[in-house]
């Protein structure tokens, strides 16, 4: 299928996310929430863009709009960029300590809204890529507690949370370094729990918690591994070579 962005020709499948074909001709579309490998979040609309099909213009959010026919999409024109200032002012508003946000607010010239109140010290947008994450684990430690402004993501009653190995997926995949983690060399803090680290064998750097090696030595069915990821690949590489001898 052939479409246009920008004026530049792009080739897609049907149902392809307008974001995917965007991001494979190299023509940059701003995102917060989302995740490659947690698509289909749509919560932030940060990455709205204009779609014309036959003469008829409407925004859409790029993360989550499937390409069906054929189409003119346009990501800076007046009316995509007058609404982002918009999206922007009013996460910035939430969000105000959140870095990723005040450089796009500078980015896209998002003026001050008087009638926008913020809400000091947050960094959270609520975008639920963190939960999600932690649910793709099949941990489940952390949901979105209360609501209306008090809504916030937490473990249960703010407590340490048994559920929680430590693993820091959710702090990994938050756009906007909401998520609290402090580590040395011989432990890891986060949602109020510490853990102990697991050095790695090979390299000396921290291969995880013990209760994280510990859950996917139950997934794979194999012991916790006493190596980190990446010495794990090269690991499995020199097997490779020495059986193979490559
Ligand atoms: S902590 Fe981060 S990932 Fe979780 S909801 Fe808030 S902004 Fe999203
Ligand atoms: S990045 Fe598309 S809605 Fe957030």
């Amino acid at each position: 299928m052939n479409i246009t962005i920008d004026g530049k020709p792009c080739v897609c499948e049907p149902g392809e996310y307008l974001l995917d074909v965007a991001r494979r001709n190299r023509i940059v579309i701003p995102t917060l929430c989302h995740h490659d490998g947690l698509p289909g979040q749509g919560c932030c609309r940060v990455c709205i863009v204009e779609v014309e099909i036959r003469g008829r213009r409407n925004i859409v959010t790029s993360c989550v709009y499937p390409v069906e026919r054929e189409c003119a999409v346009f990501t800076d024109s007046d009316a995509v960029n007058q609404q982002r200032r918009v999206v922007l002012a009013l996460l910035r508003s939430r969000a105000p300590e959140a870095d990723r946000i005040n450089r796009l607010c500078k980015l896209y010239k998002v003026p001050e809204y008087e009638r926008f109140a913020s809400k000091s010290g947050e960094k959270c947008i609520l975008c639920g890529l963190c939960v999600k994450a932690c649910q793709s684990l099949g941990t489940g430690a952390i949901a979105a507690m209360n609501r209306g402004v008090e809504k916030e993501v937490s473990t249960p009653y703010d407590k340490p949370s048994d559920d929680c190995v430590g693993c820091g997926s959710c702090a990994a995949v938050c756009p906007t370094g909401a998520i609290e983690v402090k580590e040395d060399a011989a432990s890891r803090a986060i949602w109020n729990r510490e853990f102990r680290l697991r050095i790695c064998e090979r390299c000396g750097q921290p291969a995880g918690t013990m209760e994280e090696l510990e859950l996917a030595a139950r997934k794979s069915g194999a012991e916790p591994s006493a190596l980190c990821g990446e010495c794990r690949k090269k690991a499995v590489a020199d097997a490779m070579a020495a059986t193979y001898g490559v």
